[in-house]
């Protein structure tokens, strides 16, 4: 039996897309990459929404079978507003998987998680044999942390602990990321607490340097993946 849901007929991307062209563009084509029975990681953000909203369109005029592996609550419920059979990481692979990223740099390397789902994000990637990550041109810099802070993802705890340790790394500023639509901090979906860290020079080594901090769930820097291809519009 279905549930018969009006909450999920009107649920929609909750706020202006930028760049929405260019985005578009970038969601056909990684749209276009699908196959029959592929199981495919779907990564968060207004562009990773635009191209899960073109591969549905497939999918219903094409009688396509697919399933989808969510990095967000907010994705599961697109897909299952799209009616796309979801699954998890601990059920299947993903064949392939597609994101968007805050910016890339000429090694591809890339800062994510404005929308605050690095955690899951990261271990898709780390999971799919090929992410394709779909940016506009305003995405591609020199060189990274230009236009974006590094999203840090740290238990609510030891948020203390992990600002004091982070300046041995010398950040240029910290700040807690404060929600929309409550007031206070956001919370992810792991039920931890996002400081958003700038720094003047992001070296490879960054990535992991943030990680050996007791505390730290996950940062938004992928720093050196080779199973990342870049699709830019
Ligand atoms: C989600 O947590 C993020 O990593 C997004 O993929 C990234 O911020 C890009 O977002 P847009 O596609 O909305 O620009």
């Amino acid at each position: 039996m279905k549930w018969n849901s009006r909450l999920m007929e009107t649920w929609e991307w909750n706020a202006p897309i930028v760049n929405e062209k260019q985005k578009q563009k970038v969601a056909s084509r990684v749209a276009s990459f699908v196959k029959e029975g592929d199981v495919i990681g779907v990564g968060s953000g207004s562009t990773s929404y635009m191209a899960l909203q073109a591969i549905a369109r497939r999918v219903k005029e094409e009688h396509l079978n697919i399933q989808a592996i969510p990095t967000s609550q907010e994705m599961m419920l697109f897909c299952i507003q799209a009616e796309i059979p979801v699954t998890t990481l601990e059920v299947q692979i993903p064949d392939w998987s597609f994101d968007g990223a805050d910016e890339v740099d000429p090694d591809h390397n890339l800062i994510k998680g404005r929308g605050g789902a690095m955690f899951k994000e990261k271990l898709m990637i780390l999971a799919s044999p090929r992410t394709y990550i779909m940016v506009d041109r305003s995405k591609i810099v020199s060189t990274l942390g230009l236009n974006f802070p590094v999203p840090v993802e740290v238990f609510p705890s030891a948020i203390r602990v992990v600002e004091r340790e982070m300046e041995y790394l010398s950040p240029s500023s910290v700040h807690l990321r404060t929600g929309n639509g409550k007031d206070g901090p956001v919370i992810t979906e792991n039920g931890n607490l996002i400081l958003d860290v700038w720094f003047r020079d992001i070296p490879i080594s960054l990535e992991k340097d943030i990680k050996a901090i007791p505390g730290v769930v996950e940062s938004g820097l992928f720093m050196g993946y080779k199973n990342i291809g870049i699709v830019h519009d």
